[in-house]
């Protein structure tokens, strides 16, 4: 045994939410190479992306799933669906979620709730879905996409409810990880800085506001999916064992300035 082969997750099954584009893909795919199964969970059928892992050789299902709808019953049957599908369930990525960008003044208390919901409420449902029968099980992983907009308020990026959203996941992240961590589960959260997805089109079309943030990275570029394949095989794995309650900056620097 060697310790890369820490990081390999043969014979067991991650369920990634999103993980028909973007990060939750790059996750998804990375889980898949590593040797895992995969449950994409997602609203949209992930047709596309699911070869990421079949080409792996790797199983993979669909299990859909409307983050506005994800009440405990919903994520239950969620979490159920994939135990029945795949035969067990050992790791859960998190990383589905929205963005909407408001001055406050106009971000009404509806909109703030409904982002709540889906970028956090529907996060918490799933993590107690899988955290309950990863503690029958004795083990099991979770991780949970949070932002660097989970440490700081934001200049300009004008996203009220998502801020105080992800930082609720980092909250969120703590306080499982300590409830769970004498039980075998390990929750810890990965924090993305800017990457180039659906979720920050509006600012990479905008040339200032692109080359502004560029500016403020220390690596000299804006991220892609694929620089949080790394940190999801660790974090999924035997090879971040003692490692809880984390979170995981992969920003390019952005939040040690
Ligand atoms: N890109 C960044 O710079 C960045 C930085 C920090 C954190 N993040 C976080 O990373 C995660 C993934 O985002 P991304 O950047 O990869 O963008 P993305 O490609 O837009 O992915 C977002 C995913 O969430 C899904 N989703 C959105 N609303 C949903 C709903 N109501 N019900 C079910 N699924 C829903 C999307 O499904 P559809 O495809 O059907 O819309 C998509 O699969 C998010 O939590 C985001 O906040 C991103």
């Amino acid at each position: 045994m060697t310790v890369l082969d820490l990081f390999r997750l043969d014979g067991r099954v991650a369920a990634v939410t999103g993980a028909n584009s973007g990060i939750g893909r790059a996750a998804a795919g990375a889980l898949a190479g590593a040797g895992a199964d995969v449950a994409y969970i997602s609203r949209r059928d992930p047709a596309e992306a699911v070869v990421d892992a079949t080409a792996e050789g790797r199983r993979a299902v669909h299990v859909p799933l409307e983050l506005a709808e994800a009440d405990e019953d919903r994520c239950a049957a969620v979490v159920g669906e994939v135990v029945d599908r795949l035969g067990r369930l050992d790791i859960l990525v998190n990383n589905a979620g929205t963005i909407h960008r408001d001055d406050a003044e106009v971000h009404r208390v509806d909109d703030f709730a409904r982002i709540l919901q889906l970028d956090l409420t529907a996060l918490y449902g799933l993590c107690r879905a899988a955290g309950r029968h990863f503690l029958r099980q004795g083990s099991g992983r979770i991780i949970n996409i949070a932002s660097v907009l989970s440490f700081q308020g934001g200049v300009r990026v004008r996203v009220p409810g998502y801020t105080a959203a992800k930082h609720g996941v980092v909250g969120v992240t703590r306080a499982l990880a300590n409830e769970w961590a004498g039980r075998g589960v390990n929750v810890n959260a990965i924090a993305p800085g800017y990457l180039e997805t659906n979720n920050t089109i509006s600012l990479q079309q905008d040339p200032e506001r692109y080359a502004a943030i560029l500016d403020r990275i220390p690596a000299g570029r804006w991220g892609v999916p694929a620089d949080i394949a790394g940190a999801a095989v660790f974090l999924a794995s035997d090879a971040s064992g003692y490692v809880h309650g984390a979170v995981l900056a992969v920003d390019g620097g952005w939040l040690a300035r």
